[in-house]
């Protein structure tokens, strides 16, 4: 590739960049939900062991492909596939994933949006405009339009300008805010009643819980939390110096983001007790605690107005919080269609982002016109069905059709060191036999029932 392709400046940008496109509302929000419905800690005991057992090998596959292929997906899998036909899966996979990292975007800049206006709704009301306010909490199509294009707007100025001045300079700035943020919001709502009782649900395992559809619960959360399949992680690997160790840092990634998804917990199943005690419903009638869209637009709001004047900073803070992630996590999206159509066509990355945003604002257009059809299946579509395909295709792409010698020569770079430890001697077969088995299994499963 040529000499003038970009890179991250340094290990930390990395970091920060990967962990902030981990880091997101599957964090924030899904995390959180996933275990409240599944009955608290034992789905945090399961997630952390799919997590490293599964997840992070597979993560290890995409940063090693990217860094030694130096190029988007679609290019990536093609140059490590030697054979006629193993070029064309490549290019049929690697445009499959292209096709769904921005169809994920599609769903989630809708998402990301609401997310803008409950941030905006209590800057509305210190400025004393109630209507203005209640219209962000509507559900109107062109309060939904607006945020989705103002939350597409923002990731598309940030991938527009490139791996350092975009990515790298927003995911350091942001991500230090999102963890301060973070842990003050957790300091507050640890100091109100009820807050002790969610602790207790989120803490003590029960693991009468466990079942298969749990199991699998947390593989779908590891995977979405992880960027995994559609060739985000490759792509930031491709911007990776090759005096990096990829297993630490594909490792530092893995512990970052189950770490924040493991505070997200501290911070949001508190308080939902906390609501509870101030009078807000937080059960379903059959006794179900509230969870997906109702909790973070619903219960917390209610909340946050139960809690007087504090309410409205606490507000703030919180969508800020949402926010933030969201945003590290959607340029990481954008940049899988961008780096491919700019790579291949040579048509400099300010107009990419132009157009491939215009036509992901025309797809998310689409979906909010036709909200009740097109919203589930589009998340169903991408993240249970197409996610785990994927990241079982690029397991076989790293373990048999890449050659053997040119992958642990890519493992080595970096940290020669490497050879003899455990990672050397169990990844390579892990990555061929038990992590598509394990993955396909869990998918066959889920699919049946
Ligand atoms: N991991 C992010 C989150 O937890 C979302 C995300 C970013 C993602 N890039 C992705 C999900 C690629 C799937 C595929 O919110």
């Amino acid at each position: 590739m040529s000499a003038s392709r970009e890179q991250f400046s340094s290990r930390t940008g990395f970091i920060m960049a990967a962990a902030g496109s981990a880091i997101g509302l599957g964090n924030i929000w899904g995390f959180p939900t996933q275990t409240a419905s599944n009955g608290g800690a034992a789905f945090v005991v399961v997630y952390f062991i799919l997590a490293f057992l599964l997840a992070y090998p597979a993560l290890m596959a995409e940063l090693i492909i990217g860094r030694h292929a130096r190029a988007n997906v679609v290019t990536a899998l093609r140059g490590i596939s030697t054979g006629t036909k193993s070029r064309a899966l490549a290019t049929t996979v690697g445009c499959y994933g292209v096709l769904i990292a921005s169809l994920i975007l599609s769903f989630y800049a809708i998402v990301a949006g609401w997310m803008v206006t409950y941030l905006l709704e209590p800057i509305a009301l210190l400025a004393e405009r109630p209507d203005a306010a209640s219209w962000l909490t509507g559900f109107s199509f062109e309060r939904n339009l607006l945020s989705m294009g103002i939350f597409m707007g923002m990731t598309m100025a940030i991938i527009a300008s490139g791996i350092q001045g975009g990515i790298e300079k927003w995911s350091t700035r942001l991500m230090p805010m999102l963890l301060a943020i973070m842990v003050c919001l957790i300091a507050y709502v640890m100091t109100q009643d009820g807050a002790m009782e969610g602790l207790k649900v989120y803490l003590v395992p029960d693991f009468s819980q466990l079942s298969p559809s749990l199991v699998l619960d947390a593989m779908g959360q590891a995977f979405f939390s992880l960027s995994l399949g559609v060739g985000t992680m490759l792509i930031y690997g491709s911007y990776l110096s090759n005096k990096e160790s990829l297993p630490k840092l594909g490792a530092m990634v893995t512990l970052v983001d189950s770490g924040i998804a493991f505070f997200a917990g501290l911070l949001i199943i508190p308080a939902i007790f906390v609501a509870q005690q101030n009078g807000v419903t937080v059960f379903t009638e059959d006794g179900q605690m509230i969870a997906g869209p109702d909790l973070i637009f619903q219960v917390l709001p209610s909340l946050f107005d139960s809690m007087g004047d504090i309410g409205l900073p606490v507000a703030l803070a919180f969508f800020s919080l949402m926010t933030i992630a969201a945003v590290t996590s959607s340029i990481s999206m954008l940049e899988v269609p961008v780096s491919f159509i700019a790579e291949e066509t040579k048509i400099n990355r300010k107009a990419t982002t132009v157009l491939v945003g215009a036509v992901i604002f025309g797809i998310s257009t689409t979906i909010l016109l036709n909200f009740d059809q097109l919203f589930g299946f589009v998340i169903d579509l991408t993240t249970v069905y197409s996610q785990p395909i994927l990241g079982v295709m690029l397991c076989i792409f790293a373990g048999w059709i890449w050659h053997r010698s040119n992958l642990l020569q890519e493992i080595q770079s970096g940290h020669p060191e490497i050879v003899g430890t455990l990672f050397w001697k169990i990844w390579p077969t892990y990555v061929r036999y038990f992590c598509p088995i394990l993955i396909l299994a869990t998918f066959i499963q889920s699919v049946v029932n």
